[in-house]
């Protein structure tokens, strides 16, 4: 029997798994293969197309069975576009495997056996997302819009996106139609020429914001795209954002606007809102609201709670709201700024916003704390940095409720937690159906 695949080999497998992105797992004489977009128990003829030193990955060329799980994807561009990674598998072993992804996580890289909660499905399974962004480029000699595809810059052209409103289709037909009519270029990565780099679309019920991302500060040819958009629809905002690098940050820190409404306004939880083109927004209205009920609820009547990592301060707001006194933790200068006028347009006396690290705020704060207090964190995909993490367990709060949106790095984070912190509850949302990721919440109480 052959020992080892090269490139281009082709063998019929069954998968007996799926990894943590939703991709079909096989093996060879003990060597990995993921084969993404196959489910579990399916019998398939795959192409090698890369051999590396520890795994292998290839394609589907063949079925020749099917999982009863599968499901037709809706989406013309699922497999091609780099968005989406599981529109093939039905929405509840979507849960399941969200959950073990959860599980395994925890038992890889924190050696904890927990009970994990049934994962809280989304209300929609498509067009849940308030935001996408979508690459503008000069690629093949034409204008492309579309999405990425997965791991590289070639863009697929799209004319919807399925995650998004159904706004999405007519935004970007116009967009198109106006830099066509209008000569506009598109930005080309090998040459770095070229007027507009990227379109972001954010929105609500009632209105949306187009970031119109331009590597030229010059550029300034907005009024017949406003004249094509208002023939659509009536309350919208454009802003310009100059971003003059070529690299792969979408946003530059020039903001300029240029028509029409400048933030979203959302009330919530008693607190009214503005969401403006740079702020964080949990992306799915529903899952956002079904989180913050939760962390209402777990922090209780307590004396005083920190949101540590609060960005522009929404949920330290909603926490002023529902608590005693807050205090948020935010590095950035600008989130800080933005959410002391949250604090302002809702009259929080019992919420103090400090700007700096939580490395150094946290342990000098702990030493004037003289009550029980609950630490709220909710750090971005790398987790909690381990000099925050050493503050954070010295500064000994009661409890630290956790939100994560990486399980990795939640489970990497609870390792070291778990040594003075009981973990008496963790759950996950689906926060982003039809993809694998995950948003994860954890209380735990000091031991
Ligand atoms: C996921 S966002 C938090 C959003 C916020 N909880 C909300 O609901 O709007 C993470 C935030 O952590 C901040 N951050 C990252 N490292 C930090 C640190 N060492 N100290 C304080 N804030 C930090 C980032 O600037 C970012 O605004």
């Amino acid at each position: 029997m052959q020992e080892n695949l090269v490139k281009n080999d082709e063998i019929i497998v069954t998968i007996e798994r799926l990894g943590s992105n939703g991709e079909g797992i096989a093996s060879f004489n003990g060597k990995i293969i993921f084969v993404p977009f196959a489910l579990t128990g399916e019998k398939v003829k795959v192409h090698i197309i890369k051999d590396k030193k520890n795994y292998y990955i290839a394609k589907v060329v063949e079925f020749y069975s099917q999982s009863p799980n599968r499901v037709s994807a809706p989406c013309p561009y699922f497999q091609k576009c780099g968005g989406c990674n599981i529109q093939h598998l039905n929405y509840s072993n979507q849960l399941e495997l969200k959950k073990n992804i959860v599980k395994n996580s925890l038992e890889k890289f924190a050696k904890l056996s927990l009970n994990v909660n049934e994962v809280v499905a989304s209300d929609k399974q498509y067009r849940y997302r308030n935001k996408l962004a979508f690459p503008v480029q000069f690629q093949d000699d034409k204008l492309k819009i579309g999405m990425f595809r997965e791991f590289s810059h070639t863009i697929i052209e799209i004319d919807d996106c399925l995650l998004q409103s159904e706004k999405v289709k007519t935004i970007l037909h116009s967009f198109k139609e106006y830099m066509i009519e209008n000569n506009i270029s598109a930005y080309n990565e090998t040459t770095n020429l070229g007027d507009i780099k990227h379109i972001i679309l954010r929105e609500n019920d009632n209105a949306f914001l187009l970031t119109v991302v331009v590597s030229n500060e010059d550029f300034n040819n907005f009024q017949p795209l406003i004249n094509k958009l208002k023939k659509n629809f009536s309350e919208f905002g454009i802003i310009k954002n100059v971003n003059k690098l070529n690299n792969n940050v979408i946003l530059g820190n020039k903001n300029i606007h240029i028509y029409g409404t400048q933030e979203l306004k959302y009330n919530e939880f008693g607190i009214t809102y503005y969401v403006n083109n740079q702020s964080f927004l949990q992306v799915n209205n529903y899952i956002k609201t079904e989180i913050y009920k939760k962390i209402i609820e777990l922090v209780g009547d307590c004396e005083l709670v920190i949101d540590a990592y609060s960005g522009t301060g929404l949920l330290s707001s909603i926490l002023a709201k529902h608590s005693k006194q807050v205090i948020g933790i935010e590095i950035i200068k600008e989130a800080t700024k933005n959410a002391n006028e949250l604090k302002k347009i809702n009259n929080l006396t019992n919420l103090t916003n400090i700007n700096g690290d939580c490395a150094l705020v946290l342990p000098e704060l702990a030493k004037k704390i003289s009550c029980d207090f609950v630490v709220v964190i909710d750090p971005p995909r790398k987790g909690i940095d381990k000099i925050v993490l050493d503050a954070l367990i010295n500064s000994k709060p009661q409890k630290i409720i956790y939100l994560s949106c990486n399980p990795d790095t939640l489970a990497r984070d609870l390792s070291i937690l778990k040594q003075e912190y009981h973990i008496d509850y963790v759950q996950p949302y689906d926060m982003f159906p039809q993809t694998a990721n995950i948003e994860t919440l954890v209380c735990m109480t000091k031991l």
